[in-house]
């Protein structure tokens, strides 16, 4: 099978890329804005039907929260744009999509872990442009999935993971925030979810969305917590609410996502994020 990743240089694409040597099965075309922008209907479309692409997992994406709000248009053009032509590209050649959403389409106000039913409702430009790709895969693809998920980490790319390793070596005393929980999701638990369930996808599907995070729920204190202490670093963590950290974008204070139906629909066991965590300090 041949499979394009979008946005292979990020977290989430080059954790698929180190999985590449134990699918064998699957022929990969691995690119990043370089060799393909998503935002170019007609440079997409080509690349998809010349390589015979038969599965699509896009990677790519404009994830700077806090500078979307300045930058509207272009993560718009990133997230909704380019996931409408990537949708229009599979359905053409019908291909299979695989497209990463976020926890950030909810509000964050719940106080039960969110379900692929609940109603949707952005409060960040990062949030709204991302829901508004879900809305164009919906409408454009014929065979897609949609997975949510939250708070990604990886040995790659910049994350809060390497961020406070960083910062706790460099200081005795760190303020974390512990008034926003949510589920911490190693890249490489979620690129492996992927490959597994590519199999597994019914011929006749439509377009589903799913959740996926790892298992287990934290504030971001407690994984800056189990940071330090996995890694054995003396520093003093000091638990804060939010409005100590004023940001451009509001972030949601509830991010728990209820993954029922991914584990019970293509029979995945889900690790736990200290776990995940774990595997991927030893990394760093
Ligand atoms: N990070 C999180 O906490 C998080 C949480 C929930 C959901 N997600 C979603 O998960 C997906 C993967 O996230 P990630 O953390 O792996 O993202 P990432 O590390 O920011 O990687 C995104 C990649 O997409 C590339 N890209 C940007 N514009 C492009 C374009 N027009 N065409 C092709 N490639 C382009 C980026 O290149 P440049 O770096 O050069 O821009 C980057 O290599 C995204 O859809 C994201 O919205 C992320």
């Amino acid at each position: 099978m041949n499979i394009l990743v979008t946005g292979s240089n990020g977290q989430l694409g080059s954790e698929l890329r180190e999985l590449e040597k134990q699918y064998k099965q699957y022929k990969f075309f691995f690119t990043d804005f370089h060799e393909l922008d998503i935002t170019n209907a007609e440079k997409t479309m080509q690349f998809v039907k010349s390589n015979k692409i038969e599965t699509v997992v896009n990677c790519a994406g404009f994830t700077a929260v806090d500078a979307a709000e300045a930058q509207k248009s272009e993560a718009a053009l990133i997230n909704a744009t380019g996931a409408k032509n990537l949708a229009q590209a599979c359905a053409k050649v019908n291909a299979l999509l695989i497209h990463i959403s976020t926890d950030y389409v909810f509000e964050g106000r719940s106080f039960k872990p969110y379900t692929e039913n609940d109603t949707a409702g952005p409060k960040t430009t990062y949030g709204k442009t991302k829901l508004d790709g879900e809305i164009e895969v919906i409408f454009n693809a014929k065979r897609a999935l949609i997975f949510r998920t939250s708070w990604l980490y990886s040995s790659y790319g910049r994350n809060f993971i390497k961020t406070i390793v960083e910062k706790a070596k460099a200081e005795k005393e760190l303020k974390v925030v512990y008034d926003q929980v949510g589920n911490p999701t190693y890249a490489g638990d979620l690129a492996k979810a992927i490959l597994d369930i590519i199999p597994k996808v019914p011929q006749k599907i439509r377009t589903e969305i799913y959740n996926y995070s790892n298992e287990g729920v934290a504030s971001w204190y407690d994984l800056a917590h189990a940071i330090i202490r996995i890694k054995n670093i003396d520093c003093q963590l000091k638990p804060v609410l939010s409005k100590e950290f004023p940001s451009e974008a509001i972030r949601p204070h509830y991010s728990v996502l209820n993954k029922a139906r991914v584990k019970n629909e293509f029979g995945i066991s889900i690790p736990h994020w200290r776990d995940s965590l774990e595997k991927c300090l030893e990394k760093l």
